[in-house]
């Protein structure tokens, strides 16, 4: 007895002991996290909601309500000037929107992707996600080997070769288009062009056949599932938390699997067909193969790292086109003077051809500019960030260094102090004789950790373009709304249905 209440005692004091620890290091934290605030506080921005999660609050109820968290940061941009900071716990975010500091930033390889970024993609509930592919990778030296490698399979001769893929899908497509003008049914263009650039990427840079306009597939929707993961696990920290949230989770972790499992699968083919000497593209599959190096030493992580590229590209090699092409659809639908000049434009240069040539689409010079005008109103990659460990003064407000500094093409492309009448659509802001943006327009960021994909995007963009614009009259089903869906990429919440016709040819 004596000894059970000689050990209730110490285990009271044990746990008291712990209690005083634990309150002295909240204490410590608090007092962190003051020092940080007076640190920044200089630095105009938003009152903060609580002291402890910053600005959070606002950020989730811009959230709940379906709103675009970029509108938010637009509206700040607005208020409080070049510069702005909002905090999280004891972490400082700065949005800037000066040029000067843009270029500086983002043309520089000295400032790293930031880590509270790195670490939010690299697993999902902790379910292993982009990990350290070439999206995600922070050490200068890890990111330029793989991009090093993965270069070739974009350079404009390799590009040039994938014209038959571009072609040959996007003729799905039209194929898929002439069944609903005949059956005259609606379309969801935005589920229809993601099929079309989910084929694509499958194709291009995997060798594999998915024929998703014809055969049903779990990828579109394990894509969307991580993305809203995504987003949730970046802007929310308590997330995971929430028992409410658990199915979903579980949902997220299992689609990132699938990715995953199908990524090892894929390799795995492939690296047999190399083993039985077959003959193999040199596309993307075959580069990511490559940056893991040896086959004789390969490592569990080596395996991990290759998957981690397989993820990378299957996901920002598809959505951000599909979308940028659904947005791009709704506003010609929306104008029709411009659908009517690019629509001329695309009769004049490829006529009743049906394969588009590479020489073709340099030709196509305003459906560029529609492009262009489409990612500038609807960034589908809304912006970038990078960790600034060192002292840095913008527009005339001196930040000390370690804080993380987030640019948005979207925020600085709906601004009138950069574009006059910001959200009217007008593809010749980027006419070639028009002056051209100063930093002020990025969406597929800047310097040397820009969009590989950028060109292969924009010819696969302009290929099934042109396409439709050369076959298909098409009409927005009233009703719809215009607004964005932010899943951390942007899409149109309407999904952009349309009734289609077979065109009718003027004489
Ligand atoms: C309209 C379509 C696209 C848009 C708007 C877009 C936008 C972007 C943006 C903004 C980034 C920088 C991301 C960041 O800093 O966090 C990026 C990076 C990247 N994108 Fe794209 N992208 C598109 C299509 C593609 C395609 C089709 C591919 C591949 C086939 C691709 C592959 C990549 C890769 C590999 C990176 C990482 C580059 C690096 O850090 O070295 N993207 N993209």
């Amino acid at each position: 007895m004596a000894v059970f209440s000689a050990l209730l005692s110490w285990a009271s004091q044990a746990f008291l002991f712990l209690l005083v620890l634990l309150f002295i290091a909240l204490l410590g934290y608090c007092a962190y996290i003051k020092y940080i605030h007076l640190k920044y506080d200089h630095i105009p921005g938003p009152p903060r909601d609580s002291f402890f999660l910053g600005h959070t609050a606002t950020l989730l109820r811009v959230m709940k309500d379906e709103k675009v968290v970029n509108d938010k940061f637009l509206e700040w941009a607005e208020t409080y000037g070049t510069v702005y900071r909002i905090n999280f716990l004891h972490s400082i975010i700065v949005f800037t929107t000066c040029p000067d500091t843009t270029k500086e930033v983002l043309m520089s390889p000295k400032y790293s992707k930031d880590k509270f970024l790195h670490d939010r993609l690299f697993n999902l509930f902790g379910q292993r996600f982009l990990g350290d592919g070439l999206v995600t990778a922070r050490d200068h030296g890890q990111w330029y080997k793989q991009r090093r490698i993965m270069d070739p399979a974009f350079s404009s001769l390799y590009l040039r070769g994938l014209m038959g893929t571009f072609n040959e899908r996007a003729e799905k497509l039209m194929e898929k288009l002439s069944e609903v003008a005949d059956s005259k049914t609606e379309a969801n263009m935005l589920q229809l062009v993601n099929c079309v650039t989910l084929d694509v990427i499958a194709k291009v840079a995997f060798g594999v056949d998915l024929n998703l306009l014809q055969q049903s597939s779990p990828f579109p929707k394990a894509i969307e599932t991580c993305l809203k993961g995504m987003m949730y696990n970046i802007r929310d920290a308590m997330f995971q938390y929430k028992p409410k949230n658990w199915t979903f989770i579980n949902e997220v972790r299992e689609a990132c699997r699938l990715l995953r499992k199908t990524g090892a699968l894929w390799i795995h083919e492939r690296k047999t067909a190399m083993h039985n000497g077959d003959e193999v593209p040199k596309d993307i599959l075959t580069q990511i193969i490559k940056t893991a190096g040896k086959e004789e030493s390969m490592t569990k992580e080596d395996e991990e790292f290759m998957l981690d590229n397989f993820v990378t590209f299957f996901i920002a090699g598809q959505e951000t086109t599909a979308n940028q092409l659904a947005f791009c659809i709704q506003e010609l639908a929306r104008h029709p003077d411009i659908l009517e000049k690019v629509r001329k434009e695309v009769d004049d240069v490829v006529g009743m051809k049906q394969d588009i040539s590479y020489d073709d689409l340099g030709k196509l010079g305003y459906l560029n500019q529609v492009l262009k005008e489409t990612l500038r109103v609807y960034p589908t990659a809304p912006g970038t960030s990078r960790e600034i460990v060192e002292d840095m003064i913008i527009d005339g407000i001196y930040i000390p260094g370690g804080f993380i500094c987030i640019f948005s093409t979207y925020v600085s492309s709906r601004m009138e102090k950069f574009f006059k009448d910001p959200l009217t659509f007008d593809p010749d802001r980027f006419h070639p004789d028009a002056p051209k943006p100063y930093y002020c327009y990025y969406p597929f960021a800047l310097g040397p950790r820009s969009c590989l994909g950028q060109n292969f995007a924009q010819m696969e963009a302009k290929v099934v373009m042109a396409k439709l614009l050369q076959r298909y009259d098409f009409t927005l089903v009233p009703g719809q709304s215009f607004d964005i869906l932010d899943t951390g990429t942007l899409r149109p919440k309407s999904g952009v249905v349309c009734t289609i016709s077979h065109r009718k040819y003027k004489n």
